[in-house]
């Protein structure tokens, strides 16, 4: 049978491996796909580097509509980005009839709805394993392998920039900011790294977890989303005298009052297989009710590993795109009139635990009145440290860590902890998973 026909929207780092490994395993990936798979036609706008790429037998155009305009080609990917010329690329190759393949968790996280319409109404796949951590097989492993449990809650390490600032920062004691600039020396962080930093990537990633696991509409718009660019090396320190390592982690639980969906630091226990997922490795946990917990570790970026995904991708669609659309695996593996309508929970309504550092007056009687407003607020201590003041010095750091409390009850006992002529800087609050 003639190779199913591929068109690359982009022929950067991750088209290039796609192209790559495609060529290199081409016998392989025949013998799974049931038919051959073959790059046929490449846009980009350097098309003399494309060329240089894929040599003389595949056609190199600058203009991508050409590729969807193509009758030839059965399978568009689009390895653009963001949410502008990509958006209207990957509708207009649904519209011509073509199967899609994306590594765009930004355009799906937020336009997510409207493509698995428009691509639902036309019969073909949406296909975006490569969109959330890179090579490992997560969307998979949700959507199919864990189909017969009720998913409870996941968690993951989902940037790789992030993940390999936070390991410097504990490993070397330095700053973020000198951290960050190492990363971009070496090119894990991108020029501009904000989506990284401000853990927007991480919260499109959860987003299309979420929306997946427990069968909700992607609704990146609800996520809490906070990054690390504020999180101080001291903090790092006390966690880790504490027994707990920070990470910055994407976490989606379904509750009885809806679903949470948050990307923030968190303190995790150091003893947690996930704790020790370093540098710019990225991981993912997932609690359902049948497996139990499972943990998915892998390579979250890179050319090979990104390209790894996408090829799984273009082996699915080969095999199944003959079936009746009604027979596929659904997009967000619910079926599409068996959504759920769960709310996302405002983040004054999510449950979890603290972390929690004051500079305060060295006194008698601070420390009852700090703790006085956390009992009437019913929130309870697991632990305090109190660092020794150093000579000649009036303050000192106090950290407490609570059990899990409703966030808006923790968020009035801080205002009021603020209030205390004693407490003398603004307070450190970061969220704490025990993971288990
Ligand atoms: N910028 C991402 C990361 C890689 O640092 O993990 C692609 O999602």
């Amino acid at each position: 049978m003639k190779p199913i026909q591929v068109g690359l929207l982009g022929i950067g780092t991750v088209g290039s491996g796609t192209f790559e490994v495609l060529k290199r395993n081409q016998e392989e990936i025949q013998r799974r796909a049931g038919r051959g798979i073959e790059v046929t036609m490449v846009a980009d706008l350097d098309v003399a580097r494309a060329k240089s790429i894929v040599g003389a037998n595949v056609q190199v155009v600058d203009d991508a509509r050409k590729v969807i305009a193509n009758p030839d080609i059965d399978i568009v990917v689009e390895l653009i980005g963001g949410y502008g010329i990509a958006k209207q690329l990957v509708l207009e190759a649904i519209d011509a009839g073509k199967h899609v393949v994306t590594a765009n968790k930004a355009l799906l996280a937020v336009h997510g709805t409207e493509i698995f319409a428009a691509a639902h109404k036309k019969g073909v796949m949406v296909a975006f394993e490569a969109a959330v951590a890179g090579g490992i097989p997560i969307i998979k492993a949700l959507r199919e392998g864990l189909t017969a449990n009720r998913i409870q809650w996941l968690a993951g390490i989902i940037n790789g920039t992030t993940n390999f600032i936070l390991s410097e920062m504990r490993d070397k004691g330095l700053t973020f900011d000198d951290v960050l600039k190492q990363a971009q020396a070496l090119g894990y962080a991108e020029a501009d790294p904000t989506f990284d930093i401000e853990g927007v990537d991480a919260a499109h990633k959860a987003t299309l977890m979420s929306a997946i696991a427990f069968g909700v509409p992607v609704q990146f718009d609800k996520a809490y989303v906070e990054g690390i660019t504020k999180l101080e090396s001291q903090d790092i320190k006390y966690a880790e005298q504490l027994g707990y390592r920070i990470k910055l982690l994407g976490i989606s639980k379904r509750t009885a009052a809806g679903i949470e969906l948050r990307v923030h630091p968190c303190l995790v226990p150091a003893k947690r297989l996930i704790a020790n997922v370093e540098g710019a490795m990225n991981a993912v946990m997932v609690h359902a009710d049948a497996v139990g917990t499972t943990l998915y570790y892998g390579k979250g970026a890179g050319s090979e590993p990104t390209a790894s995904a996408v090829i799984a991708d273009l082996v699915d669609i080969t095999r199944l795109h003959t079936a009746d659309p009604l027979n596929r695996v659904p997009h967000l593996a619910f079926q599409p009139d068996a959504m759920s309508n769960l709310p996302i929970l405002p983040m004054a309504q999510v449950v979890t635990s603290y972390y929690l550092r004051l500079r305060v007056a060295d006194q008698a009687g601070v420390l009852a009145k700090v703790t006085g407003i956390l009992a009437n607020a019913d929130i309870s201590i697991d632990a305090v440290l109190q660092r020794e003041a150093g000579e000649g010095e009036s303050h000192t750091d106090l950290i407490i860590l609570t059990h899990d409390c409703v966030e808006a009850k923790m968020n009035q006992a801080l205002a009021e902890m603020q209030k205390l002529t004693t407490v003398l800087a603004p307070i450190t609050r970061i969220r704490k998973e025990e993971l288990n």
